[in-house]
């Protein structure tokens, strides 16, 4: 059993250190199996995610060596296995980029199909079509997506969604195909420029990414790198509403700000103060918040990953708000648990309708998601008494030492691992 024990109701202050991204280094962790030559990548966030990712790859003979927490070195030249199908990759989304990086460089490809978690339906239907037009043949067997080809040829692919995990699997297998490869209706989010910036560093030619058109030409193989991941911009935002709902006062430090700019126009129009410096946002939060309407969209709009932290927010504001969502069906199982804090919100279709209350109060909650795991400690952290937090194992796949970063600013949150410890922590915070 473990768990967040959380006494709400302290504004929190100071500065927060924002680690690399957790999206960003599941890509990059796939596609540094694409070379035979010793990648080494630096601001690797150290969650469980990227923990079974570097797993997996040791599983398929890659030699993985953590330098220290955030560094690590990795050589595939030694390959003996083209199946990854663990338990563990089974739970995670992003091991379906061992096909785009195994297809690209071996031609083959065996990969449990991923996991990740429950938000709605999330079909592969655009990777296979992607790896298809190159050329692949691709099907599903016995619960592994098979992909083989006995060469990849470049190819015009439109995409009919926006998709970031299409978008990267393709560019993967396509990055030492035969001739040019365009993707249109590419999606533009900060990690999938990261990892075209990662693949070029390691001799990809790739342009265009971060605009809905990226361009490939194919090269015949890919050297060494070093390599540094980009900040986390979600975990950044978590942060940063975590100011607005405790009326607090954070700078989130070693960010790119231009990636936030969603993210501090809402705050601003909810009523924070957003100061910008060259890798910091400061969030100041001194008055009542505003209702507002947010729809997810996308990069640049507001991102799905940051829709329960606006919600709960958005609880906390004067007047009625609207928060709808248009990427995934299924991201609003965080409500239920926010009415067991007070507030006032329901459900129809795609949207929230809240209506803002004064104050949540402390609770016995779940994190049904990672995200919305992480929110929920926003609103404990919020609510007036205690509240306990549930199932915490989700939010440790994408944050780094939550409770630390959070005790950091002035928090009363504790990791609890017993009834024993829980009532040793309602003693100590009264
Ligand atoms: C990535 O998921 C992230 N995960 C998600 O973050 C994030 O919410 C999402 O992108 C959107 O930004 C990782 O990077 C590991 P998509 P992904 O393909 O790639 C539809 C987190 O909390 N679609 O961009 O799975 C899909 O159903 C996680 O860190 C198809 O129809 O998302 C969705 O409606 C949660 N067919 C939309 O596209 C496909 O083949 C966007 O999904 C693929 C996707």
């Amino acid at each position: 059993m473990e768990q967040y024990a959380i006494k709400g109701g302290v504004p929190l202050v100071g500065e927060v250190e924002i680690g690399g991204a957790k999206n960003a280094a599941l890509g990059i962790l796939a596609a540094a199996l694409m070379t035979d030559e010793t990648v080494y990548i630096e601001n690797m966030p150290d969650v469980r995610d990227t923990q079974i990712m570097l797993d997996a790859m040791q599983s398929i003979g890659v030699v993985t060596e953590k330098v220290d927490a955030h560094s690590v070195k990795i050589n595939a030249s030694h390959i003996t296995d083209l199946t990854v199908a663990g338990d563990a990759v089974k739970k995670i989304r992003a091991s379906y980029y061992f096909i785009g990086a195994l297809l690209g460089k071996y031609k083959e490809a065996k990969v449990a199909l991923p996991g990740g978690c429950n938000i709605g339906s999330r079909p592969i239907d655009l990777h296979m079509k992607g790896w298809r037009a190159l050329g692949a043949t691709v099907d599903i067997n016995g619960g592994l997506i098979c992909a083989e080809a006995s060469k990849l040829v470049g190819h015009h692919i439109y995409m009919d969604q926006v998709s970031v995990g299409a978008t990267i699997n393709v560019m993967m297998a396509a990055v030492m195909a035969e001739g040019k490869t365009t993707i249109e209706n590419a999606a533009k989010e900060p990690h999938v420029v990261d990892l075209a910036n990662f693949l070029n560093s390691m001799g990809a030619n790739i342009k265009g990414a971060g605009t809905d058109v990226i361009r490939i030409k194919g090269v015949q193989k890919l050297h060494g790198t070093e390599y540094t991941i980009i900040p986390d911009q979600i975990e950044a935002g978590t942060f940063m509403f975590a100011a607005a709902v405790t009326k607090g006062d954070v700078t989130v430090k070693n960010v790119i700000p231009k990636h936030l700019e969603s993210i501090s126009a809402k705050l601003q129009e909810i009523g924070c103060e957003i100061e910008e410096a060259d890798d910091a946002v400061r969030v100041v939060a001194s008055k009542t918040l505003r209702h507002t309407q947010v729809k997810t969209l996308p990069y640049p709009g507001f991102p799905t990953d940051m829709q329960p932290q606006i919600a709960v927010a958005l609880g906390l504001a004067e007047g009625s708000s609207m928060v709808t969502e248009s990427i995934f069906e299924n991201r609003f199982k965080y409500v239920d648990e926010l009415t067991k804090m007070g507030a006032d919100m329901k459900v129809e279709g795609r949207t929230a309708f809240i209506t803002g209350v004064p104050k949540y109060s402390g609770a016995n909650i779940v994190a049904p998601d990672l995200r919305a795991g992480a929110a929920m400690v926003l609103a404990a952290l919020a609510a007036e008494g205690v509240s306990v937090v549930d199932d915490i194992r989700y939010i440790e796949r994408g944050y780094e030492n939550f409770p630390g970063k959070l005790a950091g600013l002035g928090a009363q949150i504790e990791k609890v691992e017993s009834d024993r410890e829980l009532q040793k922590f309602k003693l100590k915070v009264g």
